[in-house]
């Protein structure tokens, strides 16, 4: 994606999912609803207890975020109510410098037919022209995942306080008969190539794992590729996918459409079924919508890891004030 420099635009997304509480009561970050604790809230969060310097919302579950003219804006996966997964909402901070926050009001919550049931997680994309849209998972009224974008109500308003979501074009992609919509979730940020845009989103068929690649010319009108960019048999739901470029010839982070020859690319996805995620290096051909690991990548449960320890969910981002992509877990 490119961003105007001059309006020094910076779009984070990120997920993050962290139990608030060192002591997780035996319930871990997952999608699993946990009825009787969703809405309990914590009694007492101690101040030994949060961390000094990484991101940490007031109180409760944590897990998803976004950037804009020069300030950093983080969108997460929140639950209001209580300290496991469950209520979710896409809470709001943001920040100059990514280490202090200020707390604004939720940017995305249930509301519409096509989101009632849950706000789950997604990206933001800058687009060229420098409007940011978010597109996130909704969970509509009959229990599915759909796909559904939301747009500042004001692009003038640099908190980006409010944001709604179109009734033109929503939802924006529905499973097809292909697509179990049960298993249908978490948009990446939208990347270029040639004369489209592309998302992908999480999925799985049976026991294998799927990154379905959608393209768009207008933005509005996502069609399915006649094959998924990638998939892995017996690895389950994938969850979060990420999808970035990476130099083989300097250190810098590379934004997400950038094409050129010296770049390999990053396949990051979250395995649902143990709640741990890993990437392959590898080569994408983006006129045949394909993404193929670089021979010697173990492509499965015995990947390598971004992070070693608790780490799931992760979502990067291109900070193009520093030059740098920086990854959220
Ligand atoms: C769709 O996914 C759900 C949730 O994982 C699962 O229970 C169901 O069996 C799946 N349906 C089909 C047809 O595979």
């Amino acid at each position: 994606m490119e961003v105007s420099k001059s309006l020094r635009l910076c779009l984070i997304v990120w997920n993050v999912i962290i139990a608030i509480l060192s002591l997780n009561n035996g319930v871990e970050a997952s999608h699993r609803i946990y009825p009787e604790y969703e809405s309990l809230a914590a009694s007492t969060v101690r101040q030994l207890h949060r961390t000094g310097y990484h991101f940490q919302p007031p109180q409760h579950w944590l897990n998803a975020p976004m950037c804009f003219k020069g300030s950093y804006h983080l969108f997460y996966q929140y639950n209001p109510k209580g300290s496991v997964w469950g209520n979710i909402v896409w809470a709001h901070s943001i920040s100059m410098d990514l280490v202090n926050w200020e707390a604004l009001e939720p940017a995305i919550f249930p509301s519409e037919p096509f989101d009632i049931k849950g706000t789950w997680s997604g990206s933001a994309t800058v687009y060229p022209d420098g409007n940011p849209v978010i597109y996130y998972t909704g969970v509509d009224a009959k229990g599915q995942q759909v796909q559904n974008y939301a747009i500042p109500a004001d692009v003038t308003d640099k908190k980006l306080r409010k944001w709604v979501k179109p009734k033109e074009g929503n939802p924006m992609v529905v499973a097809d008969k292909e697509i179990n919509g049960s298993t249908f979730r978490d948009p990446t940020t939208a990347w270029q190539t040639n004369g489209h845009w592309n998302i992908l989103v999480g999925s799985r068929k049976g026991s294998t794992g799927v990154a379905y690649l959608f393209k768009s010319k207008d933005k509005k009108t996502w069609t399915k590729t006649a094959r998924p960019l990638h998939e892995v048999p017996n690895t389950g739901m994938w969850e979060c996918p990420d999808f970035f470029p990476v130099s083989t010839s300097h250190e810098k982070g590379l934004d997400f459409s950038e094409l050129r020859k010296d770049v390999k690319h990053v396949l990051k996805v979250s395995l649902d079924v143990t709640r741990f995620e890993y990437y392959t290096i590898g080569t994408y051909f983006p006129d045949q919508d394909k993404y193929v690991p670089d021979k010697g990548q173990v492509d499965g449960w015995d990947g390598l890891k971004l992070v070693y320890g608790n780490f799931y969910a992760s979502k990067s981002f291109y900070d193009p004030v520093k030059f740098r992509r920086v990854v959220w877990g």
